[in-house]
């Protein structure tokens, strides 16, 4: 990871006990990035890799524990072949580059989405990455990939249904506790912040169920202009908003 481009230090307006636990991210905005500066789509991505990295420094200085990333959405093989070879080689590589440094970092990596559908090297680098910082004690990254909020659910309900028809769970045993640990974010609580750039006020399929009583923050910012000062607002703004939960 990119060393020095975010301060070790919480900024002194944010207040440490009301910082969001878990922040989701919609990076949105790469190819906008890139058309703005005539650059082809794909550079957009890989600049779009370098926000990412910083922004998981950035979470684990300031103490948050949990970062869920949209990398790549089941809707998103519907891109043109190049772009989508493009993604596919670039996570393998970024992830195979940035092992070391994750596990210097105490950062346990996981990914979310279908991918059983993944190019085979791919799955084996995720595969790899996540035995090997399954152990890590420091923040949790999610990445989605290949994922869907949509087919999440169905993919809970087939396996709770099969449980059902084993007799290993009775329908009416079925609650929201039972249901969360067939989701891909078994195990991870669910996100305080959710982040989207590029100005979209859309949720585009992602953690449907995980973002019931989420803070959104939506930015004008192309995903590879998110840097630290636009993390610190959207702490700064998700600060001032009060959480009721449904009550009042
Ligand atoms: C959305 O911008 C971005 C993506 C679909 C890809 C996001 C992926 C990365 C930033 C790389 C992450 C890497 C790892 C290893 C997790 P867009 O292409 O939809 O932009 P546009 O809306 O301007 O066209």
């Amino acid at each position: 990871m990119n060393q020095g481009t975010c301060l070790q230090d919480l900024p002194v307006d944010l207040k440490p006990e009301r910082l969001p636990h878990h922040v989701a991210v919609i990076m949105d905005g790469n190819g906008r990035w890139a058309k703005d500066r005539g650059l082809p789509r794909i550079m957009g991505h890989r600049r779009g890799v370098e926000a990412l990295k910083d922004l998981l420094r950035c979470c684990r200085d300031w103490g948050i524990e949990a970062l869920t990333a949209y990398a790549f959405s089941s809707e998103n093989w519907g891109r043109p072949q190049e772009e989508v070879n493009f993604l596919m080689t670039l996570f393998e590589r970024v992830l195979r580059q940035e092992l070391r440094e994750m596990m210097a970092e105490d950062v346990q990596i996981r990914f979310a989405g279908n991918l059983n559908s993944l190019p085979l090297s791919l799955q084996a680098e995720i595969k790899h990455s996540m035995e090997m910082t399954r152990q890590n004690q420091g923040i949790k990254f999610t990445v989605a990939t290949n994922y869907g909020g949509r087919q999440e659910i169905i993919q809970a309900c087939q396996a709770i249904a099969t449980q059902v028809q084993k007799g290993l769970l009775k329908p009416e045993e079925i609650n929201e506790a039972i249901f969360e640990k067939y989701l891909y974010t078994a195990g991870i609580s669910h996100p305080d912040l959710l982040i989207r750039t590029s100005g979209e006020m859309r949720i585009s399929n992602f953690l449907l169920w995980q973002i019931a009583y989420s803070e959104i923050y939506v930015t004008e910012t192309f995903w590879p202009d998110f840097n630290r000062p636009e993390f610190h607002r959207a702490l700064y703004a998700y600060q001032q908003r009060e959480r009721r939960f449904g009550k009042i």
